[in-house]
């Protein structure tokens, strides 16, 4: 009897889709929102329609608030913070706020090779978090009200930077006020002048329109920006062998056009934004090579 019963549940099983949720702050014309779309695409392409990620743009809730939630949610299956962000979950990870630290993206993709350096990887996973790998968003420029072209012009200016000793550290080494806000307060935070400096990549201030706000875009080349891509653990250890590989093989299709759509969007951007400020009070400072070793410098010492 329990065998016919097992029987006439078979199609249902077989046909069971699994729909998992993938929760960005950023908005929709950025390379993580585009790589996104597309894991998801092939997602269902690879599983025949039986595992559906739904990405959603623009969330309410910030980084931290998901990520803090992420292992036991529901609700969200998938996350994509920036690398920058894990330092309040893995304190080792706190280097990637050191500014001028890395010289090229190739370097940072190099740390989370298994062959490179197993210990990366070690830290999300001993912390509980289960990684499907890097995604590039690019370096991070400045822009501000205040022209800032030497490591002094930091003194007294209101700072957004994440959670980070690091990060803290460097901005009041300067005698700058370093302010934690969630990504979608930037706009409102620097429109209400409640800030007076953000630090982004050139999609980030594109699309959320703060350079409208703004009168300097000064490119620095301060920090890299990349995303760890997390899945729920408690969802993850429920999938099977075959569902996990589905993951991976869509994961690695989406990561290898990921690295290029972030290469595109910013050369993209930065034509867009170098067209604005033809037109409007927007300047895009381009520092000299020697400006730019007196921020590096600093930084070492
Ligand atoms: C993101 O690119 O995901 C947002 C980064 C930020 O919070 O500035």
């Amino acid at each position: 009897m329990i065998k016919i019963w097992l029987l006439l549940l078979l199609p249902f099983y077989l046909y069971a889709t699994i729909t998992m949720h993938f929760p960005i702050v950023t908005k929709i014309n950025t390379p993580k929102a585009k790589a996104a779309l597309y894991f998801a695409k092939r997602v269902k392409e690879i599983s025949k329609g039986k595992m559906i990620i739904q990405v959603q743009f623009d969330t309410k809730l910030s980084d931290n608030q998901m990520l803090n939630i992420l292992n036991d949610s529901k609700d969200i299956q998938i996350l994509a913070p920036a690398l920058n962000k894990f330092a309040t979950y893995i304190p080792k990870l706190d280097f990637f706020n050191t500014p001028f630290l890395f010289k090229s993206i190739y370097k940072i993709h190099e740390l989370f090779d298994p062959l490179y350096d197993k210990n990366i990887l070690n830290y999300f996973k001993s912390n509980g978090f289960i990684l499907l790998g890097v995604w590039d968003n690019g370096f991070t420029q400045l822009t501000s009200n205040k022209l800032i072209i030497c490591p002094s012009d930091f003194k007294n200016t209101r700072v957004r930077v994440y959670s980070s000793k690091i990060a803290v550290n460097y901005m009041h080494s300067h005698g700058a006020i370093p302010i934690n806000l969630p990504f979608r307060y930037l706009y409102t935070a620097l429109k209400k002048s409640l800030i007076d400096t953000q630090i982004n990549t050139l999609s980030n201030i594109y699309t959320t329109k703060t350079y409208t706000i703004q009168r300097y875009l000064i490119m620095l080349d301060y920090n890299y920006l990349g995303y760890g891509v997390v899945v729920n653990s408690s969802f993850w250890n429920k999938l099977s062998k075959t569902q996990k590989n589905i993951i991976k093989q869509a994961f690695k299709e989406a990561t290898q056009k990921e690295r290029i759509w972030a290469i595109v969007y910013e050369t993209l951007m930065l034509k867009k934004l170098k067209e604005y400020a033809k037109t409007h009070n927007f300047k895009i400072i381009t520092l000299s090579k020697k400006q730019k070793e007196i921020f590096t410098k600093d930084t070492l010492k």
